[in-house]
């Protein structure tokens, strides 16, 4: 049977950078610097230039993750995209990255499961690995949400940024990986939830495309007891305990979550990698951003436990487990 090794990883940010300063400035936002900082250690944010799609910062995510595994493109037999935001309902965004990728083999489609969609997508990856489905595999989170956010409600746009991460997986024998590749992917949905955190629109209801409205606090007091117990779950799964993860790579909505997140895994903030501070919530690209950045500093090392966990719209929640 095959295990999927994480050959390589990518990430894709858009060029400009909007700091909370000019948010601040803008007439009628009525926010602060401060405030942003003190709520949710969010200090700037990436926005896609006019024209800039899902599909387009998705592609140089996956082109980077390609490259770090020495992969061609030939290796690429499955496009998993997770995303809130695509190019449009058909063709799915992973499609229009094939095509462009110039892939003509194999499969592509788009999977919603909100900030979890990587980890879904992950877990989704990992299944298709093990059934012998596809060898190759790109799983990618890309996001435009600067393009669904209600800029006039400093509730919710000072919070998202966009931007995309991949991460190229490898079938390989279970007995040549050495213990290495995914190890368990646990994945959580509760649609009792639904209101809390909603893009109220899209092409089957209102024939716009929506903003995020959300109910903040709610959507906190779930965060922390969800992520806790899915993260128990995959070590307890695994057989292994909070001493033995190297990284927590926490979904990047809120430095108070993933801070509370540290303390329940006894991780000292030095053990988890944090973007959020430079990427604001990147929904479904925070993950894989964050696998980017730390595998290129060196923070991330071969053989280490990697423990990934999310939460988002849904409600839906999960955590894999990784030994890189
Ligand atoms: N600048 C200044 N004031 C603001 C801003 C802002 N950007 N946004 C809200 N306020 C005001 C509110 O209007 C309110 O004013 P009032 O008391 O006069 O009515 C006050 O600040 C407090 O508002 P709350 O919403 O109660 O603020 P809270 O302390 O809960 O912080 C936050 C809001 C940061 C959203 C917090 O609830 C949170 O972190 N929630 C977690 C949800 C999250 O991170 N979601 C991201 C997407 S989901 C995901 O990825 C998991």
């Amino acid at each position: 049977a095959l295990r999927a090794l994480v050959a390589g990883t990518g990430g894709y940010l858009p060029e400009r950078s909007l700091t909370n300063d000019e948010l601040a400035a803008w007439k009628g936002l009525e926010t602060s610097d401060a405030w942003i900082r003190e709520r949710t250690g969010i200090r700037c944010r990436h926005v896609a230039a006019e024209g800039e799609t899902a599909s387009d910062l998705g592609l140089r995510a996956a082109l980077a993750a390609l490259a770090q595994a020495g992969a061609a493109v030939e290796e690429v037999d499955a496009i998993l995209v997770a995303t809130s935001t695509p190019d449009s309902a058909f063709p799915s965004t992973a499609a229009r990255i094939q095509g462009k990728l110039g892939v003509t083999r194999g499969f592509a489609f788009d999977l919603a499961a909100a900030c979890t969609g990587f980890i879904y997508a992950l877990g989704v990856a990992d299944a298709l690995i093990r059934a012998g489905q596809a060898r190759g595999v790109l799983v990618i989170g890309t996001e435009v949400y600067s393009r669904i956010l209600d800029w006039t409600d400093r509730g919710t746009c000072v919070l998202f940024g966009d931007g995309a991460g991949a991460v190229f997986l490898r079938g390989v024998a279970a007995e040549e990986t050495g213990g290495r590749g995914l190890l368990s992917t646990h994945m959580h949905a509760d649609g009792r939830f639904g209101d809390i955190l909603v893009v109220d629109g899209g092409a089957g209801s209102t024939g716009g495309t929506g903003v995020v409205r959300m109910a903040g606090r709610e959507v906190f007091k779930h965060a922390v007891t969800k992520l806790a117990a899915a993260v128990d779950e995959a070590l307890a799964a695994n057989g292994l305990g909070h001493a033995d993860v190297a990284w927590l790579v926490p979904h990047q909505a809120n430095l108070r979550i993933i801070e509370a997140m540290g303390k329940k895994l006894h991780l000292p903030l030095e053990r988890v990698v944090v973007t959020v501070d430079r990427h604001a919530n990147t929904s479904a690209a925070s993950i894989p951003l964050a696998l980017a950045e730390a595998t290129r500093d060196g923070r991330i090392r071969r053989g280490d436990l990697v423990l990934m966990e999310a939460i988002g719209g849904g409600l839906t929640w999960g955590a894999t487990l990784a030994r890189f």
